[in-house]
């Protein structure tokens, strides 16, 4: 879509069930999920959601003047699909605001010290941007980098490669877009990076993005659960060193013998996606898979969310 011409926005407002922190992060999870299947959509050219209120999050789809009644009644359907409280309000955009509203978006992001950029694809590098840099189409998958999920395990990965830790093997569990699996891949020049997500479209993404980074040749990308055959076929004899895992909580506490197995002794474990009243069940049941917390700074917090940095104790 041409930026000089009218744009629309179709706003998505959702209102969440903060009945417990369960039902609390489904409706997050599925405001996301419902983010990532409007921006397949062919007349949408973006979705952000908007740093979200304590009891909405907002979501903005990006597109055509004369395509946003279709794609309005396609959010209308697909939250009510989904069991999302929502409501639709369309807004054809020809101000002079509107190219200054997408950048305040999608506003590449420096980590660390200026050890990594994260670029949107159609965001040209400015003379004083780090180096080393991962470009992103955000369109589709989950993985802008803008989620606090995100944020604390690509905080993770800088904050190692700063240490010099150097781990040889990266699993990346729920790679999205892959963002997690290509920071890693950069960070860290002599690992080799298996990215898993069940979702396909996920998986294709991220193997477009990792085409368009020139790291195709260090990622193994595989649709699959971690206990899957297929998964399993790609795991390292010896075991990951670092595992990066961005998932719900509930399904990262049945995965926590299988993670265990897939690592290993003393190799790094970050687990992000908790809601912070999720900690304690999440703590308990890495502890019984023998895993203990790791890193200085226990647990790591960004708005309601928590990282647990964990380490596989020995065999
Ligand atoms: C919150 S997104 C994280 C995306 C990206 N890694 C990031 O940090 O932004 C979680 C991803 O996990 C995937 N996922 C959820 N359950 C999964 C499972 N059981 N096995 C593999 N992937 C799963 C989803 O499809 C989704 O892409």
């Amino acid at each position: 879509m041409n930026q000089s011409s009218p744009w629309a926005i179709v706003y998505v407002t959702i209102v969440l069930d903060r009945t417990s922190g369960e039902t609390f992060a489904r409706d997050r999870d599925l405001a996301d999920e419902l983010g990532a299947i409007l921006a397949g959509h062919p007349a949408v050219g973006g979705v952000e959601t908007l740093a979200p209120a304590e009891y909405s999050v907002s979501l903005l789809v990006y597109t055509d003047p004369s395509a946003a009644g279709v794609v309005e009644q396609r959010a209308s359907e697909l939250a009510e699909a989904l069991g999302l409280r929502a409501a639709t309000r369309p807004e054809v955009r020809t101000d002079d605001d509107w190219r200054d509203t997408w950048k305040q978006f999608y506003r590449p992001i420096i980590l660390g010290e200026g050890d990594l950029l994260l670029r949107p694809s159609w965001i040209p590098r400015a003379d004083d941007h780090p180096i080393r840099e991962i470009v992103l189409d955000p369109g589709r998958a989950f993985g802008t980098g803008l989620h606090e999920t995100t944020r604390l395990c690509l905080d993770a990965i800088v904050a190692r490669a700063r240490r010099g830790v150097d781990p040889k093997a990266v699993l990346d569990l729920g790679c999205g877009s892959g963002i997690l699996a290509l920071a890693a891949a950069r960070m860290f020049p002599t690992a080799t990076v298996v990215a898993l997500d069940d979702d396909p479209e996920a998986t294709a993404t991220t193997l477009e993005n990792a085409t368009a980074n020139g790291l195709a040749g260090r990622l193994t990308v595989v649709t699959a659960d971690l206990g899957d055959p297929m998964a399993e076929r790609v795991h390292p004899p010896g075991g990951y060193d670092l595992v990066l895992a961005n998932i719900r909580a509930e399904t990262l506490i049945p995965r926590a013998r299988s993670l265990r197995e897939c690592m290993a002794p003393g190799a790094e474990l970050v687990l992000s996606g908790v809601l912070a009243d999720e900690l304690e069940a999440v703590e308990l049941a890495f502890r019984e898979a023998s895993f203990i917390p790791a890193g200085v700074s226990w647990p790591r917090r960004l708005n309601e969310w928590v990282a647990l940095d964990l380490r596989r104790s020995p065999p």
